[in-house]
């Protein structure tokens, strides 16, 4: 396996004879995981993704992924939670946050219809300016409202800019199969469309064409990123015991952090480009897992930076946390520090040391010392920055949650609580149909 996870730093938190008592949970649920037999039992399609999926639209994706590559300056991806998270965290983890920035022979990548801005739209309009630019709507319900307005936008932009035929190439289309609006429209318009498998929920679809299209115009290598989590999946499956499957010792220790009072898991990286990969990682378990008044809370942090703002508070504020550390073992950038004959810094001691060497450092010093404080932490590495290696790191968080979920009580693959808001926004907006919530929703805001 390109992954392990160390537990040295989180064993001595946990009572021994509570670490034996969890493995029966933990079997019942990977048992309920596999054989299907628990909540939610209609979105497992993830289980077996990487290796039982649509051989002929994963070709497809490769040959529109080129198409879109060689016909555009911009790429815009439309979709919000799952219909976005994914991508962009592969493609930020593996390429680079700067990806736009960089030199490259592939297409600048934005995200769109992931939030309600004006600011964000009309910009990214801007930019598009003079550019050529394909789309990729990705939307399984085809109804959200977020990626619905920014595909009006962009569709509109395209069909001025294009024509109607002209645009119809540059419209890619990722939705439901057969059942939905977007669909139905898709296919009236002739735009190419892509499945969200049915038994697949957003949070869980980066391996389908949702995730698979945006991080193949990007260059990245699909097959190693299905091949990463194949491997996973099946020394995922085999074993449901805890010393002998890291995915089952990561959620034997989150389980037991949780019932040991720690509330919240906080997500630790060193490097800027996994930024978005907690973002996704948030999105998996804070909507799997926090439901029914249970659940850990999902946070994240970026190493060093954030030990100078938030460092403070892991190291010494309330005692609820624990971490769970991401590290890559081989670093891709060669960068020594600089000698300075001036050393006002008096760093010319580091002299030559490579970059990574102190940033890994800063890693272990700073796990020491949050243990220290009474903070918990887990080391998950990973070998490479490769598509293999964050194949299967994917793979190891879906696996995990799925499991978690069932230990925690929970239907780990619903999300009622997402339409609260929805509701109220359209009532307030005066949407037909929420007339009465309407009057009530505005006695309240008075
Ligand atoms: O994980 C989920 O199910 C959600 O985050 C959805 O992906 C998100 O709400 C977007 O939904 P849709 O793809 O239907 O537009």
């Amino acid at each position: 396996m390109a992954l392990t996870l160390n537990d040295k730093y989180i064993k001595d938190f946990v009572n021994e004879e509570e670490f034996k008592a969890i493995q029966s949970e933990i079997s019942a649920a990977h048992k309920t995981l596999l054989d299907g037999s628990g909540e939610g039992s209609d979105f497992l399609g993830w289980i077996d993704l990487p290796k039982n999926y649509d051989k002929e639209e994963f070709a497809r994706i490769k040959v529109a992924a080129e198409k879109i590559k060689k016909s555009c300056d911009v790429f815009v991806v439309i979709g919000i939670g799952g219909s976005y998270l994914g991508a962009r965290a592969v493609i930020e983890f593996l390429k680079s946050p700067m990806y736009n920035n960089l030199k490259k022979d592939t297409p600048d990548i934005y995200f769109s219809g992931c939030n309600i801005s004006a600011g964000a739209l009309s910009e990214l309009l801007e930019i598009c300016e003079g550019k050529d630019v394909c789309i990729n709507v990705i939307s399984k319900s085809g109804t959200t409202t977020e990626p619905a307005v920014a595909f009006r936008v962009f569709r509109a932009m395209l069909e001025k800019k294009y024509g109607v035929e002209g645009a119809r190439e540059r419209i890619f289309v990722t939705t439901d199969k057969a059942r939905g609006t977007l669909k139905q429209f898709s296919d009236e318009a002739g735009y190419e469309t892509f499945v969200v498998p049915d038994d697949v929920g957003g949070r869980f679809s980066v391996l389908t064409a949702v995730g698979l299209l945006p991080i193949a115009v990007a260059g990245i290598d699909i097959d190693g990123l299905m091949k990463g989590a194949a491997d996973a999946a099946d020394a995922y499956k085999a074993t449901d015991k805890i010393e002998e499957s890291d995915c089952m010792k990561y959620v034997a220790y989150r389980n037991l952090m949780y019932r040991g009072g720690k509330s919240c898991e906080i997500l630790v990286n060193y490097e800027p480009y996994a930024a978005m990969l907690n973002e996704w990682w948030k999105q998996l378990y804070g909507e799997s897992e926090g439901k029914d008044k249970k659940g850990l809370f999902p946070a994240s942090v970026i190493f060093s930076t954030d030990l100078h703002s938030l460092g403070q508070f892991v190291q010494d504020g309330s005692r609820n946390l624990f971490e769970t550390v991401v590290s890559v073992k081989a670093c891709d950038k060669s960068f020594p520090i600089p000698f300075d004959e001036a050393n006002v810094d008096g760093l010319n001691f580091l002299a030559g040391v490579e970059l990574d060497e102190v940033n890994k450092t800063a890693m272990r010093g700073t796990i020491l010392a949050h243990i220290d404080g009474g903070t918990p932490n887990m080391l998950i590495e990973i070998d490479d920055r490769s598509a293999y290696s964050v194949g299967q790191l994917l793979y190891f968080f879906e696996f995990a949650c799925g499991v978690s979920g069932y230990v925690l009580g929970v239907n780990p693959f619903n999300q009622p609580g997402v339409e609260a808001y929805k509701k109220n926004m359209f009532a307030l907006l005066g949407k037909p149909g929420y007339e009465s919530q309407k009057a009530e929703l505005e006695a309240r805001l008075k």
